[in-house]
């Protein structure tokens, strides 16, 4: 089947079978378009926790498809490729984060949603890119145990009195991105606006203009025009804009910008999950019921 039918097909099994396509900002183009709602990794989660699908199609890595099931565990989540992971969600486990807990018994533990359901059974709160600031801010504890992303750890530590105690974790594509790039960049392109999201390492953040979840990059681009803006994100954050918000240029910060992961699911994968009902995420019923609370918690804050 060329990608025409396929896309056909996918649409027509979708309705038949009241499935709903969630893609990350982060999916191929393809993909992207076939996609009933593409957001980043809170819209996402609110999507997954408000619908009346029987089945959610999650165009995205593993941990957020664990965070859909467990925020709406009577319907079927699918991840077309089950070993679509995140290496940072997989860089923290319970074991150590229960170790940290009890080396600092009056931090409260605030965990980023690229984490394992494992993980979020034993913190306070999960986060995301995009509320990370708020939530800890809404924490009245004056230590924070920031899990597992360094570099959104140290770029909250920026805006709040609380001692942010970091776990050594980090993205492995947005880590890859260096300051001698984002200078390259900005020379080639004198003019440009510069955003970045926040898991990236922080003399890159230093030099922005803007640091942003790429839900808030999209709602920031859509609140200009006639600008060049060098984003520094994952390549399909480009296809989201140029759809989004057309009245501006963007420039990929770094050619490097892939996040291999997330190019795992492609339209073929997608429809064969669909006509099989599989893969199926689940989560062990406990560990499930202690990190909902987290992810709940966090909806009710954000
Ligand atoms: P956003 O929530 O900003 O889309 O980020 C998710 C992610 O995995 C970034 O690498
Ligand atoms: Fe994980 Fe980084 Fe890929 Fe986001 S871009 S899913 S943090 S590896």
């Amino acid at each position: 089947m060329d990608n025409a039918n396929l896309t056909q097909e996918i649409k027509r099994i979708a309705r038949e079978k009241s499935a709903l396509i969630l893609a990350h900002n982060y999916q191929t183009e393809d993909v992207q378009d076939i996609a009933d709602h593409t957001g980043d990794s809170l819209e996402l989660a609110r999507i997954a926790a408000r619908n009346d699908a029987r089945i959610i199609v999650f165009c995205g890595v593993h941990f957020m498809a664990e965070s859909a099931h467990m925020l709406s565990p009577e319907k079927t989540v699918l991840l077309p490729d089950p070993d679509a992971g995140c290496p940072m969600a997989d860089m923290a486990d319970a074991e150590d984060v229960l170790r940290l807990r009890d080396e600092h018994p009056d931090a409260a533990v605030v965990t980023y949603i690229n984490s394992s359901a494992a993980v979020k059974a034993v913190s306070d709160v999960c986060c995301t890119s995009s509320n990370a600031v708020a939530i800890v801010k809404a924490i009245a504890n004056d230590s924070i145990i920031f899990v597992p992303d360094r570099n959104l750890g140290s770029y909250v530590q920026r805006f709040t009195e609380q001692r942010i105690i970091p776990w050594n974790g980090f993205c492995p594509t947005h880590e890859r991105f260096t300051i001698e790039e984002l200078e390259r960049a900005k020379r080639r392109h004198p003019d440009a606006i510069v955003m970045v999201h926040p898991e990236c390492r922080p003399e890159v953040v230093d030099r922005a203009d803007e640091v942003l979840s790429t839900g808030k990059m999209v709602a920031f681009a859509q609140s200009i025009s006639g600008r060049n803006i060098i984003v520094g994100t994952e390549v399909g954050m480009l296809h989201k804009l140029k759809t989004a918000a057309p009245a501006n240029e963007y420039i990929l910060a770094a050619p490097g910008f892939v996040c291999p992961n997330m190019k795992k699911i492609t339209l073929k994968k997608i429809y064969d999950s669909l006509v099989s009902e599989s893969p199926i995420i689940t989560v062990d019923a406990d560990v499930a019921s202690r990190a909902v609370r987290c992810l709940e918690r966090m909806l009710e804050l954000s």
